[in-house]
């Protein structure tokens, strides 16, 4: 069962999927397997334990969206992503939360009691300034006021006159929070080197890239919205490699895909080593992170996919260069 998986274990599923981010593997699944702990009651009543909201914070295309989405499936929880920029541009805060609860039914398969242990994605976090309210929409502020009644578990009452009781519901928030690193050097007083570069030195180093609630205040958090996501990680920007190994690696890698659908025709698809070099490096030009390796691989195999279907004695395509023609044969 899901529910008595280690954070090992946690891990090792979503190494299935998401390449590279360890640390923020890590914190994800200890913080998972302890909500666990706390939803399943193992742990005595005289402690109580309260919920650890999760702030990610990383750049676009580095796997935000996609280690939440993959840890909820991988724990059999119902989960749905929401735009904090899109909350704002509502005249009806409230409504919207009650929207997003009941999206959290429907995933739930109708089941307000499973609804209730879901895992909820706000993205865009740091868009929320506190003021600069659009001219028809919320201000940022009335947003994470709204939002941090369900952050800290308020019941909430349904139109149809349901209780919703957000205890245990998970919010992982998500933001690219461009400029912090600016904000850290500055605000960190750990400045002091140790002698030896060893293990003192990198627990520096771990203080020193600590994100504080207040270093969120500079993006417009308001402090009880910063205080309620207590546990806060960060995702790296996609290296080279990183990029070639989510063309190829992951279960659903989208070579895999294009290999999977020419088998079916009994066609064998050989992309050479390098072609995926060239395609992160584009990617890389691009600046959305692992965002666009998909439309740079499908355009390469457009040509393919049109030609194939209409030459049936084609056995074998083989790729050598992103910028060469694919190489058609029987
Ligand atoms: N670390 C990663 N490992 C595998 N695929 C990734 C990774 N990061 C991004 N991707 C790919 O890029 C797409 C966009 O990533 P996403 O998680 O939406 O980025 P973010 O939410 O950080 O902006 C995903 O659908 C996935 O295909
Ligand atoms: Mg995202």
């Amino acid at each position: 069962m899901s529910s008595l998986l280690k954070p090992s274990e946690i891990v090792a599923c979503l190494n299935d999927h998401v390449i590279g981010q360890d640390a923020a593997k890590r914190v994800l699944a200890v913080t998972m397997h302890a909500h666990y702990r706390r939803m399943a009651q193992v742990v005595p009543d005289q402690v109580e334990l309260t919920k650890s909201n999760i702030l990610l914070i990383g750049p676009t295309g580095s796997g935000k969206t996609l280690l939440c989405e993959t840890l909820a499936r991988i724990l059999d929880l119902p989960f749905v992503t929401v735009d904090a920029t899109s909350l704002a541009q509502t005249q009806f805060v409230g409504d919207e939360i009650e929207a997003i609860l009941h999206r959290l039914i429907e995933r739930a398969g109708g089941d307000p009691a499973r609804a209730q242990r879901g895992i909820v994605f706000v993205d865009e976090v740091d868009k929320l300034r506190a003021a600069g309210a659009a001219a028809h929409g919320s201000s940022g502020e009335s947003v994470q006021h709204a939002l941090l009644k369900i952050m800290e578990g308020a019941p909430v009452r349904l139109r149809d006159g349901r209780h919703f009781d957000t205890t245990h519901i998970l919010f992982i928030c998500g933001g690219a929070f461009v400029g912090l690193d600016t904000i850290l050097t500055r605000t960190h007083t750990f400045g002091f080197i140790s002698t030896g570069g060893g293990d003192d030195q990198k627990i520096l180093e771990r203080l020193n890239a600590r994100v504080k609630p207040t270093d969120l205040l500079e993006f417009g958090l308001i402090p009880e919205f910063a205080g309620r996501l207590p546990v806060v990680t960060r995702l790296h920007e996609l290296t080279r490699d990183m990029l070639v190994r989510i063309l190829t690696e992951p279960k659903n890698a989208i070579y895999r895909q294009f290999q999977a659908m020419l088998a079916a025709d009994g066609v064998t698809l050989q992309v050479a080593p390098e072609v995926f070099r060239q395609i992160a490096e584009l990617a890389i030009e691009y600046k959305a992170g692992a965002r666009s390796l998909r439309g740079i691989f499908e355009e390469m195999m457009t040509d393919v996919m049109y030609a194939v279907p209409d030459q049936p004695t084609i056995r074998r395509v083989t790729i050598r260069s992103l910028f060469e023609p694919p190489q058609l044969s029987p």
